[in-house]
Protein backbone atom coordinates (compact mmCIF):
# COMPACT_ATOMS: atom_id res chain seq x y z
CA UNK A 1 0.00 0.00 0.00
CA UNK A 2 1.37 3.85 -0.69
CA UNK A 3 0.26 6.97 0.70
CA UNK A 4 0.77 10.56 -0.55
CA UNK A 5 2.24 12.55 2.24
CA UNK A 6 0.10 15.23 2.86
CA UNK A 7 0.85 16.03 6.70
CA UNK A 8 3.17 18.89 6.76
CA UNK A 9 3.33 18.67 3.32
CA UNK A 10 3.75 22.75 2.55
CA UNK A 11 7.14 22.69 4.37
CA UNK A 12 8.99 19.84 2.52
CA UNK A 13 7.13 21.32 -0.77
CA UNK A 14 6.89 19.59 -4.25
CA UNK A 15 9.14 16.61 -3.98
CA UNK A 16 6.70 15.27 -1.63
CA UNK A 17 3.72 16.09 -2.91
CA UNK A 18 4.05 14.92 -5.82
CA UNK A 19 6.01 11.74 -4.70
CA UNK A 20 4.19 8.54 -3.60
CA UNK A 21 5.36 6.88 -0.40
CA UNK A 22 5.10 4.50 2.05
CA UNK A 23 4.98 5.49 5.74
CA UNK A 24 7.93 3.58 6.66
CA UNK A 25 10.23 4.91 3.89
CA UNK A 26 8.81 8.71 3.71
CA UNK A 27 6.80 9.74 6.83
CA UNK A 28 9.77 8.74 10.05
CA UNK A 29 12.77 10.80 8.39
CA UNK A 30 9.50 13.58 7.25
CA UNK A 31 8.92 13.97 11.12
CA UNK A 32 12.64 13.82 12.81
CA UNK A 33 13.26 16.96 9.99
CA UNK A 34 10.45 19.07 10.82
CA UNK A 35 10.76 18.55 14.85
CA UNK A 36 14.86 19.39 14.72
CA UNK A 37 13.67 22.44 12.82
CA UNK A 38 11.65 23.61 15.47
CA UNK A 39 14.69 22.96 18.17
CA UNK A 40 15.72 26.69 19.34
CA UNK A 41 19.50 26.46 19.80
CA UNK A 42 20.22 27.60 23.57
CA UNK A 43 24.10 28.20 22.95
CA UNK A 44 24.74 29.41 19.72
CA UNK A 45 26.57 32.85 18.74
CA UNK A 46 23.45 35.60 18.92
CA UNK A 47 25.38 38.01 17.25
CA UNK A 48 24.42 39.15 13.04
CA UNK A 49 26.58 37.64 10.76
CA UNK A 50 28.85 39.89 9.28
CA UNK A 51 30.37 40.87 5.80
CA UNK A 52 33.74 42.00 5.63
CA UNK A 53 35.45 43.89 3.06
CA UNK A 54 38.52 42.65 3.54
CA UNK A 55 40.15 40.59 6.30
CA UNK A 56 41.13 43.36 8.21
CA UNK A 57 37.96 44.79 9.37
CA UNK A 58 37.51 41.13 11.19
CA UNK A 59 40.41 41.98 13.91
CA UNK A 60 39.08 42.46 17.41
CA UNK A 61 36.02 42.76 19.07
CA UNK A 62 36.84 39.52 20.35
CA UNK A 63 34.43 37.11 22.88
CA UNK A 64 34.64 37.93 26.65
CA UNK A 65 33.50 34.20 27.96
CA UNK A 66 32.87 33.38 31.46
CA UNK A 67 34.63 30.68 32.93
CA UNK A 68 31.63 28.11 34.19
CA UNK A 69 33.42 25.30 35.68
CA UNK A 70 36.95 26.24 36.40
CA UNK A 71 36.18 29.48 38.70
CA UNK A 72 34.88 29.39 42.42
CA UNK A 73 31.55 29.28 43.20
CA UNK A 74 30.08 32.95 43.04
CA UNK A 75 33.13 34.81 41.78
CA UNK A 76 32.74 35.40 38.15
CA UNK A 77 35.99 35.02 35.99
CA UNK A 78 35.98 35.68 32.16
CA UNK A 79 38.28 35.52 29.81
CA UNK A 80 39.01 37.34 26.68
CA UNK A 81 39.60 35.49 23.76
CA UNK A 82 41.89 36.86 21.62
CA UNK A 83 42.44 33.27 19.08
CA UNK A 84 39.35 34.59 17.68
CA UNK A 85 41.26 37.03 15.61
CA UNK A 86 42.05 36.46 12.20
CA UNK A 87 45.47 34.70 12.67
CA UNK A 88 44.40 33.41 16.24
CA UNK A 89 46.39 35.51 18.24
CA UNK A 90 46.10 39.90 20.11
CA UNK A 91 48.79 40.90 17.97
CA UNK A 92 46.67 41.14 15.01
CA UNK A 93 45.66 44.13 16.66
CA UNK A 94 49.29 45.89 17.11
CA UNK A 95 49.90 44.47 13.52
CA UNK A 96 47.23 46.45 11.74
CA UNK A 97 47.61 49.22 14.46
CA UNK A 98 51.59 49.75 13.46
CA UNK A 99 50.41 49.84 9.81
CA UNK A 100 47.70 51.86 10.15
CA UNK A 101 49.35 54.43 12.17
CA UNK A 102 52.50 54.16 9.47
CA UNK A 103 49.63 54.78 6.81
CA UNK A 104 48.19 57.81 8.46
CA UNK A 105 51.40 59.77 9.56
CA UNK A 106 53.39 59.32 6.04
CA UNK A 107 55.77 56.93 7.48
CA UNK A 108 55.78 53.81 5.03
CA UNK A 109 55.39 53.60 1.25
CA UNK A 110 53.39 51.46 -1.07
CA UNK A 111 55.05 48.38 -1.27
CA UNK A 112 58.01 49.48 1.21
CA UNK A 113 58.98 46.26 3.21
CA UNK A 114 58.15 46.10 6.64
CA UNK A 115 60.42 44.04 9.16
CA UNK A 116 59.88 43.30 12.69
CA UNK A 117 61.91 41.02 15.54
CA UNK A 118 58.86 38.68 16.79
CA UNK A 119 58.55 35.61 18.92
CA UNK A 120 55.88 34.80 16.47
CA UNK A 121 52.50 36.30 17.07
CA UNK A 122 53.72 39.92 16.06
CA UNK A 123 55.24 38.30 13.07
CA UNK A 124 52.45 36.38 11.79
CA UNK A 125 49.63 39.68 12.84
CA UNK A 126 52.73 41.50 10.55
CA UNK A 127 52.36 39.13 7.79
CA UNK A 128 48.47 38.89 7.59
CA UNK A 129 48.22 42.80 7.55
CA UNK A 130 51.39 43.12 5.03
CA UNK A 131 49.49 40.03 2.57
CA UNK A 132 46.21 41.73 2.80
CA UNK A 133 48.08 45.91 2.32
CA UNK A 134 50.46 44.87 -0.58
CA UNK A 135 53.79 45.18 1.58
CA UNK A 136 56.58 42.55 1.64
CA UNK A 137 57.66 41.54 5.08
CA UNK A 138 60.46 40.22 6.92
CA UNK A 139 60.41 38.49 10.46
CA UNK A 140 63.37 38.71 12.62
CA UNK A 141 63.13 35.57 15.02
CA UNK A 142 65.11 33.25 17.24
CA UNK A 143 65.30 30.04 16.46
CA UNK A 144 64.09 28.29 19.48
CA UNK A 145 60.68 29.50 18.80
CA UNK A 146 58.35 27.52 17.69
CA UNK A 147 58.62 26.01 13.91
CA UNK A 148 54.78 26.30 13.17
CA UNK A 149 55.67 29.94 13.82
CA UNK A 150 57.91 30.49 11.21
CA UNK A 151 55.75 28.04 8.88
CA UNK A 152 52.45 30.53 9.35
CA UNK A 153 54.44 33.19 8.43
CA UNK A 154 56.34 31.77 5.32
CA UNK A 155 53.06 30.38 4.15
CA UNK A 156 51.62 33.79 4.63
CA UNK A 157 54.23 34.78 2.00
CA UNK A 158 56.51 36.59 4.84
CA UNK A 159 60.43 35.85 4.95
CA UNK A 160 61.75 34.89 8.32
CA UNK A 161 64.85 35.53 9.35
CA UNK A 162 66.24 33.67 11.93
CA UNK A 163 68.76 34.45 14.87
CA UNK A 164 71.26 32.62 17.44
CA UNK A 165 68.83 32.04 20.19
CA UNK A 166 72.16 33.06 22.72
CA UNK A 167 71.76 36.25 21.61
CA UNK A 168 67.83 36.20 23.17
CA UNK A 169 65.44 38.82 22.33
CA UNK A 170 67.33 41.94 22.45
CA UNK A 171 69.56 39.73 19.71
CA UNK A 172 66.61 39.94 17.21
CA UNK A 173 66.15 43.57 17.85
CA UNK A 174 69.16 44.60 16.85
CA UNK A 175 68.94 42.58 13.82
CA UNK A 176 65.96 43.70 12.85
CA UNK A 177 67.64 47.08 13.61
CA UNK A 178 70.37 46.42 11.09
CA UNK A 179 68.12 44.93 8.48
CA UNK A 180 66.06 48.35 8.63
CA UNK A 181 68.58 50.59 8.16
CA UNK A 182 70.82 48.68 5.77
CA UNK A 183 68.08 47.78 3.25
CA UNK A 184 65.51 51.38 4.11
CA UNK A 185 63.00 49.16 5.33
CA UNK A 186 59.80 50.13 7.88
CA UNK A 187 60.83 48.87 11.25
CA UNK A 188 57.76 47.93 12.69
CA UNK A 189 59.15 48.80 16.09
CA UNK A 190 56.48 47.30 18.47
CA UNK A 191 58.66 47.48 21.51
CA UNK A 192 58.87 51.53 21.03
CA UNK A 193 56.09 52.24 18.47
CA UNK A 194 53.20 54.36 19.96
CA UNK A 195 51.01 52.74 17.83
CA UNK A 196 50.86 49.72 20.01
CA UNK A 197 49.61 51.17 23.18
CA UNK A 198 47.25 53.15 21.05
CA UNK A 199 45.40 50.22 19.20
CA UNK A 200 44.93 48.86 22.46
CA UNK A 201 43.43 52.08 23.65
CA UNK A 202 41.09 52.46 20.77
CA UNK A 203 39.93 48.80 20.33
CA UNK A 204 41.08 46.18 23.18
CA UNK A 205 40.35 48.26 26.61
CA UNK A 206 37.02 49.68 25.07
CA UNK A 207 35.82 46.18 24.13
CA UNK A 208 36.17 44.88 27.80
CA UNK A 209 34.38 48.09 28.71
CA UNK A 210 31.46 47.39 26.25
CA UNK A 211 31.35 43.42 27.51
CA UNK A 212 31.09 44.06 31.01
CA UNK A 213 28.47 46.90 30.97
CA UNK A 214 26.30 46.50 33.81
CA UNK A 215 28.66 44.79 36.37
CA UNK A 216 31.31 46.44 37.91
CA UNK A 217 34.70 45.00 36.72
CA UNK A 218 36.74 44.18 39.86
CA UNK A 219 39.79 43.02 38.41
CA UNK A 220 42.19 43.03 35.09
CA UNK A 221 44.59 40.19 34.47
CA UNK A 222 47.24 40.27 32.03
CA UNK A 223 50.99 39.86 31.16
CA UNK A 224 53.45 41.43 29.15
CA UNK A 225 55.49 41.25 25.72
CA UNK A 226 56.29 44.63 24.87
CA UNK A 227 53.75 46.10 27.15
CA UNK A 228 51.42 47.61 24.61
CA UNK A 229 47.91 45.66 26.12
CA UNK A 230 49.15 46.70 29.29
CA UNK A 231 49.75 50.23 28.71
CA UNK A 232 46.32 50.91 26.16
CA UNK A 233 44.14 48.67 28.07
CA UNK A 234 45.49 50.24 31.39
CA UNK A 235 44.81 54.09 29.77
CA UNK A 236 40.88 53.06 29.20
CA UNK A 237 40.36 51.72 32.61
CA UNK A 238 41.79 54.06 34.55
CA UNK A 239 39.73 56.86 32.74
CA UNK A 240 37.05 54.76 32.12
CA UNK A 241 36.96 52.40 35.16
CA UNK A 242 39.25 53.66 38.02
CA UNK A 243 37.86 51.12 40.57
CA UNK A 244 39.36 48.38 38.45
CA UNK A 245 42.29 46.78 39.68
CA UNK A 246 45.16 45.63 37.65
CA UNK A 247 47.21 42.46 38.10
CA UNK A 248 50.36 42.16 35.94
CA UNK A 249 51.63 38.28 35.14
CA UNK A 250 55.30 37.66 34.97
CA UNK A 251 57.23 34.37 34.75
CA UNK A 252 58.19 33.39 38.25
CA UNK A 253 61.90 32.73 36.89
CA UNK A 254 62.37 35.91 35.50
CA UNK A 255 60.58 38.44 37.67
CA UNK A 256 61.85 41.45 35.83
CA UNK A 257 59.03 44.35 37.08
CA UNK A 258 59.03 42.57 40.82
CA UNK A 259 63.19 43.20 40.75
CA UNK A 260 62.57 46.53 41.03
CA UNK A 261 65.84 46.91 38.52
CA UNK A 262 65.54 50.35 36.58
CA UNK A 263 66.12 49.87 32.65
CA UNK A 264 67.74 52.62 31.45
CA UNK A 265 66.34 53.69 28.08
CA UNK A 266 67.91 55.68 24.90
CA UNK A 267 65.96 58.72 23.41
CA UNK A 268 64.06 56.68 21.09
CA UNK A 269 62.96 54.31 23.47
CA UNK A 270 64.91 51.71 23.26
CA UNK A 271 66.80 49.62 26.27
CA UNK A 272 70.37 50.15 26.76
CA UNK A 273 71.27 46.72 28.31
CA UNK A 274 69.37 43.68 29.00
CA UNK A 275 68.22 42.75 32.68
CA UNK A 276 69.98 40.81 34.83
CA UNK A 277 67.30 38.88 35.77
CA UNK A 278 65.92 37.43 32.85
CA UNK A 279 66.39 33.43 32.59
CA UNK A 280 64.89 31.38 29.93
CA UNK A 281 61.41 30.32 30.31
CA UNK A 282 58.47 28.73 29.32
CA UNK A 283 56.00 31.46 28.99
CA UNK A 284 56.32 32.53 24.69
CA UNK A 285 55.10 35.96 24.24
CA UNK A 286 56.02 37.56 27.76
CA UNK A 287 58.66 38.79 29.37
CA UNK A 288 61.88 39.31 26.91
CA UNK A 289 65.37 40.13 28.59
CA UNK A 290 64.47 43.53 28.79
CA UNK A 291 61.83 45.92 29.92
CA UNK A 292 60.40 47.13 27.26
CA UNK A 293 59.92 51.49 27.47
CA UNK A 294 55.83 50.39 26.80
CA UNK A 295 56.02 48.68 29.88
CA UNK A 296 57.99 51.19 31.76
CA UNK A 297 55.46 53.62 30.80
CA UNK A 298 52.94 51.84 32.02
CA UNK A 299 54.52 51.55 36.01
CA UNK A 300 55.27 55.20 35.65
CA UNK A 301 51.60 55.81 35.05
CA UNK A 302 50.80 53.77 37.99
CA UNK A 303 49.11 51.52 35.71
CA UNK A 304 49.57 48.63 37.77
CA UNK A 305 48.07 47.43 41.12
CA UNK A 306 50.29 44.21 41.51
CA UNK A 307 52.62 42.24 40.13
CA UNK A 308 52.32 38.04 40.28
CA UNK A 309 53.98 35.34 39.04
CA UNK A 310 53.70 31.92 37.96
CA UNK A 311 55.79 29.01 36.48
CA UNK A 312 55.54 27.21 33.26
CA UNK A 313 54.16 24.41 33.98
CA UNK A 314 51.39 25.40 36.22
CA UNK A 315 50.85 27.44 33.11
CA UNK A 316 50.61 24.56 30.53
CA UNK A 317 48.37 22.44 33.08
CA UNK A 318 45.82 25.34 33.60
CA UNK A 319 45.61 25.71 29.93
CA UNK A 320 44.98 21.98 29.19
CA UNK A 321 42.34 22.25 32.14
CA UNK A 322 40.42 25.32 30.46
CA UNK A 323 40.59 23.27 27.24
CA UNK A 324 39.02 20.22 29.03
CA UNK A 325 36.86 21.70 31.25
CA UNK A 326 35.40 24.42 29.63
CA UNK A 327 36.46 24.13 26.12
CA UNK A 328 38.19 26.86 25.73
CA UNK A 329 41.65 26.52 23.78
CA UNK A 330 44.64 29.12 24.46
CA UNK A 331 47.84 28.86 24.44
CA UNK A 332 51.10 28.58 27.48
CA UNK A 333 50.57 32.41 28.60
CA UNK A 334 46.60 32.65 28.40
CA UNK A 335 46.91 29.21 30.46
CA UNK A 336 49.61 31.32 32.89
CA UNK A 337 47.58 34.49 33.12
CA UNK A 338 44.21 32.25 33.77
CA UNK A 339 46.47 30.98 36.51
CA UNK A 340 47.25 34.09 37.93
CA UNK A 341 43.05 34.94 37.92
CA UNK A 342 42.32 31.73 39.13
CA UNK A 343 44.56 32.31 42.23
CA UNK A 344 43.39 35.66 42.78
CA UNK A 345 39.55 34.44 42.42
CA UNK A 346 40.45 31.90 45.14
CA UNK A 347 40.72 35.12 48.18
CA UNK A 348 38.35 37.50 46.75
CA UNK A 349 34.68 38.22 48.02
CA UNK A 350 31.92 36.36 46.20
CA UNK A 351 30.24 38.94 43.44
CA UNK A 352 34.07 39.99 42.58
CA UNK A 353 33.77 39.83 38.75
CA UNK A 354 37.92 39.56 36.84
CA UNK A 355 38.64 39.73 33.49
CA UNK A 356 41.87 37.68 31.84
CA UNK A 357 43.69 38.13 28.75
CA UNK A 358 44.19 34.86 26.91
CA UNK A 359 46.42 36.92 24.29
CA UNK A 360 46.58 33.76 21.69
CA UNK A 361 45.37 30.16 20.65
CA UNK A 362 46.97 26.84 21.70
CA UNK A 363 47.22 25.42 18.03
CA UNK A 364 50.02 27.58 18.09
CA UNK A 365 52.38 25.64 20.31
CA UNK A 366 51.68 21.96 19.07
CA UNK A 367 55.57 21.41 19.03
CA UNK A 368 56.04 22.65 22.48
CA UNK A 369 56.37 21.31 25.82
CA UNK A 370 52.17 22.34 26.01
CA UNK A 371 51.72 19.27 23.90
CA UNK A 372 54.51 17.32 24.94
CA UNK A 373 52.60 14.93 27.15
CA UNK A 374 49.61 14.85 24.52
CA UNK A 375 50.35 10.96 22.85
CA UNK A 376 49.97 10.37 18.57
CA UNK A 377 49.51 7.21 19.46
CA UNK A 378 46.71 5.58 20.56
CA UNK A 379 46.67 4.86 24.86
CA UNK A 380 45.71 1.77 26.47
CA UNK A 381 42.42 3.25 26.85
CA UNK A 382 41.88 4.29 23.69
CA UNK A 383 43.34 0.96 22.44
CA UNK A 384 40.66 -0.76 24.64
CA UNK A 385 38.08 1.48 23.40
CA UNK A 386 38.99 0.46 19.67
CA UNK A 387 39.25 -3.35 20.34
CA UNK A 388 35.58 -3.39 22.04
CA UNK A 389 34.16 -3.88 18.57
CA UNK A 390 34.95 -5.92 15.14
CA UNK A 391 36.30 -3.07 13.06
CA UNK A 392 34.31 -4.11 10.40
CA UNK A 393 36.27 -3.21 6.66
CA UNK A 394 33.99 -1.12 4.71
CA UNK A 395 33.00 -2.60 1.62
CA UNK A 396 35.08 -2.58 -1.24
CA UNK A 397 34.34 -1.25 -4.98
CA UNK A 398 32.98 -3.52 -7.24
CA UNK A 399 35.75 -4.05 -10.00
CA UNK A 400 34.11 -4.03 -13.66
CA UNK A 401 34.25 -6.92 -16.02
CA UNK A 402 37.49 -7.44 -17.34
CA UNK A 403 38.31 -6.33 -20.83
CA UNK A 404 40.48 -7.55 -23.12
CA UNK A 405 41.33 -3.47 -24.18
CA UNK A 406 42.18 -2.89 -20.37
CA UNK A 407 44.50 -6.43 -20.41
CA UNK A 408 46.14 -4.76 -23.29
CA UNK A 409 46.71 -1.51 -22.05
CA UNK A 410 47.98 -2.61 -19.01
CA UNK A 411 49.91 -5.41 -20.90
CA UNK A 412 51.55 -2.54 -23.10
CA UNK A 413 52.41 -0.12 -20.55
CA UNK A 414 54.62 -2.98 -18.88
CA UNK A 415 56.30 -3.67 -21.85
CA UNK A 416 56.93 -0.13 -22.65
CA UNK A 417 58.84 0.46 -19.52
CA UNK A 418 61.32 -1.09 -17.30
CA UNK A 419 59.61 -0.36 -14.33
CA UNK A 420 55.89 0.81 -14.32
CA UNK A 421 54.22 1.92 -10.69
CA UNK A 422 50.50 1.61 -11.00
CA UNK A 423 49.17 3.79 -8.76
CA UNK A 424 45.96 6.08 -6.72
CA UNK A 425 47.42 9.32 -7.16
CA UNK A 426 46.98 10.45 -3.14
CA UNK A 427 47.91 7.28 -1.68
CA UNK A 428 50.93 7.33 0.71
CA UNK A 429 52.48 4.15 -0.29
CA UNK A 430 52.72 5.08 -3.72
CA UNK A 431 54.40 7.90 -2.49
CA UNK A 432 57.16 6.08 -1.01
CA UNK A 433 57.60 3.79 -3.79
CA UNK A 434 58.25 7.39 -5.49
CA UNK A 435 60.38 8.48 -2.81
CA UNK A 436 62.65 4.96 -2.34
CA UNK A 437 63.17 4.56 -6.78
CA UNK A 438 64.09 8.53 -6.74
CA UNK A 439 66.40 7.93 -3.39
CA UNK A 440 68.20 4.93 -5.42
CA UNK A 441 67.99 6.34 -8.70
CA UNK A 442 65.51 4.17 -10.61
CA UNK A 443 63.57 5.71 -13.17
CA UNK A 444 59.77 5.12 -13.34
CA UNK A 445 57.00 5.44 -15.31
CA UNK A 446 53.57 6.38 -13.33
CA UNK A 447 50.03 5.36 -14.26
CA UNK A 448 47.73 6.43 -12.02
CA UNK A 449 44.51 4.76 -12.56
CA UNK A 450 42.30 7.19 -10.44
CA UNK A 451 43.11 9.97 -12.43
CA UNK A 452 40.67 12.29 -13.51
CA UNK A 453 41.57 11.34 -17.44
CA UNK A 454 40.57 7.83 -16.70
CA UNK A 455 36.81 8.74 -15.27
CA UNK A 456 35.06 8.77 -18.04
CA UNK A 457 33.15 5.49 -18.62
CA UNK A 458 34.87 3.76 -15.91
CA UNK A 459 37.94 3.25 -17.40
CA UNK A 460 40.61 3.57 -14.46
CA UNK A 461 38.24 0.74 -12.96
CA UNK A 462 38.79 -1.43 -16.07
CA UNK A 463 42.61 -1.28 -15.93
CA UNK A 464 42.00 -1.83 -11.94
CA UNK A 465 40.03 -5.03 -12.76
CA UNK A 466 42.80 -6.22 -15.47
CA UNK A 467 45.09 -5.68 -13.13
CA UNK A 468 43.56 -7.48 -10.63
CA UNK A 469 43.24 -10.63 -13.37
CA UNK A 470 47.13 -10.52 -13.89
CA UNK A 471 48.58 -9.99 -10.18
CA UNK A 472 46.00 -11.17 -7.71
CA UNK A 473 46.12 -8.11 -5.91
CA UNK A 474 44.27 -5.37 -5.18
CA UNK A 475 45.73 -2.46 -2.93
CA UNK A 476 48.22 0.40 -4.34
CA UNK A 477 51.04 0.55 -5.31
CA UNK A 478 51.46 -2.39 -8.03
CA UNK A 479 55.38 -2.29 -9.15
CA UNK A 480 56.35 -3.94 -12.32
CA UNK A 481 60.03 -4.68 -13.56
CA UNK A 482 60.51 -5.79 -16.50
CA UNK A 483 57.34 -6.58 -17.34
CA UNK A 484 57.08 -8.98 -14.05
CA UNK A 485 54.72 -7.79 -11.16
CA UNK A 486 57.27 -7.26 -8.11
CA UNK A 487 54.76 -6.02 -5.30
CA UNK A 488 53.74 -2.44 -3.14
CA UNK A 489 56.07 -0.46 -0.80
CA UNK A 490 56.63 -2.51 1.87
CA UNK A 491 57.75 -5.08 0.01
CA UNK A 492 60.36 -2.87 -2.27
CA UNK A 493 61.63 -1.62 1.35
CA UNK A 494 61.96 -5.12 2.70
CA UNK A 495 63.30 -6.74 -0.06
CA UNK A 496 65.82 -4.25 -1.09
CA UNK A 497 66.83 -4.40 2.90
CA UNK A 498 67.30 -7.86 2.49
CA UNK A 499 69.22 -7.56 -1.08
CA UNK A 500 66.58 -9.23 -2.66
CA UNK A 501 65.43 -6.00 -5.22
CA UNK A 502 69.03 -5.68 -5.97
CA UNK A 503 69.45 -8.58 -8.58
CA UNK A 504 65.97 -7.56 -9.87
CA UNK A 505 66.78 -4.17 -10.95
CA UNK A 506 70.66 -5.49 -12.19
CA UNK A 507 68.90 -7.92 -14.54
CA UNK A 508 66.15 -5.23 -15.57
CA UNK A 509 69.22 -2.77 -16.41
CA UNK A 510 67.80 -0.23 -13.62
CA UNK A 511 71.38 -0.30 -11.78
CA UNK A 512 72.62 3.30 -11.82
CA UNK A 513 75.82 4.03 -10.19
CA UNK A 514 75.23 1.24 -7.90
CA UNK A 515 71.60 2.78 -6.81
CA UNK A 516 72.64 6.21 -6.74
CA UNK A 517 74.87 5.17 -3.83
CA UNK A 518 71.98 5.20 -1.40
CA UNK A 519 73.24 3.75 2.03
CA UNK A 520 69.80 4.47 3.83
CA UNK A 521 67.20 2.64 5.39
CA UNK A 522 64.10 2.78 2.88
CA UNK A 523 61.39 3.05 6.05
CA UNK A 524 62.52 6.10 5.79
CA UNK A 525 59.89 6.82 3.00
CA UNK A 526 57.36 4.65 4.78
CA UNK A 527 54.04 6.92 5.80
CA UNK A 528 55.56 8.18 9.49
CA UNK A 529 51.81 7.99 11.27
CA UNK A 530 52.39 3.53 10.16
CA UNK A 531 52.47 2.54 13.56
CA UNK A 532 54.58 -0.41 12.56
CA UNK A 533 57.10 1.47 10.89
CA UNK A 534 60.58 1.37 13.40
CA UNK A 535 61.68 4.22 12.16
CA UNK A 536 58.64 6.51 13.24
CA UNK A 537 60.01 8.19 15.96
CA UNK A 538 62.88 9.08 14.18
C1 LIG B 1 51.46 35.11 23.54
C2 LIG B 1 51.32 36.55 23.94
N1 LIG B 1 51.10 37.46 23.04
C3 LIG B 1 50.93 38.74 23.38
C4 LIG B 1 50.96 39.18 24.68
C5 LIG B 1 50.72 40.62 25.03
O1 LIG B 1 51.71 41.30 24.52
P1 LIG B 1 51.92 42.84 24.60
O2 LIG B 1 52.41 43.15 25.95
O3 LIG B 1 52.99 42.98 23.59
O4 LIG B 1 50.68 43.55 24.24
C6 LIG B 1 51.23 38.28 25.63
C7 LIG B 1 51.29 38.66 26.99
O5 LIG B 1 50.33 38.97 27.60
C8 LIG B 1 51.39 36.94 25.27
O6 LIG B 1 51.59 36.01 26.17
Amino acid sequence: MTFVCRWNQRYIGHTLRKAPCSWSHWLRPVARACSAGSIKLQAANPLPALRHESILSTVGKTPVVKINRLAPEGVNVYVKCEAFNPMGSVKDRLALGIIEWAEHHGQIKPGQTVVEASSGNTGIGLAMVCAAKGYPFVCVMAESFSIERRKLMRFLGAKVVLTNPAHKGSGMVIKSKELAEKHGWFPANQFTNEANAWIHSQTTGPEILEAMQGVKLDYFVTAYGTGGTLKGVGQVLRERSPETKIHVCEPDNAPLLYSNTATEYGTDGSFKEPHPLWRPHLLQGWATDFIPKIVDDAVQAKFVDEVVHVGGHKAMATARLLSQQEGIFTGTSGGGILACALELASKVPQGTNIVAMLPDTGERYLSTPLFADIPADMTPEEKEIAESTPSQAPPGISLPEVTQEAKDFVSKMNSEHKCVIWSLEYCEFCWTVFKFLDAINVPYHVVNVDAFKYAKDNQGNKYRAALASMTDCNTFPQVFFDGEFFGGAADACIKFKKGELQPILDKAGLNNENFGGYSGDPFEFLPKWMSQNPLRSK
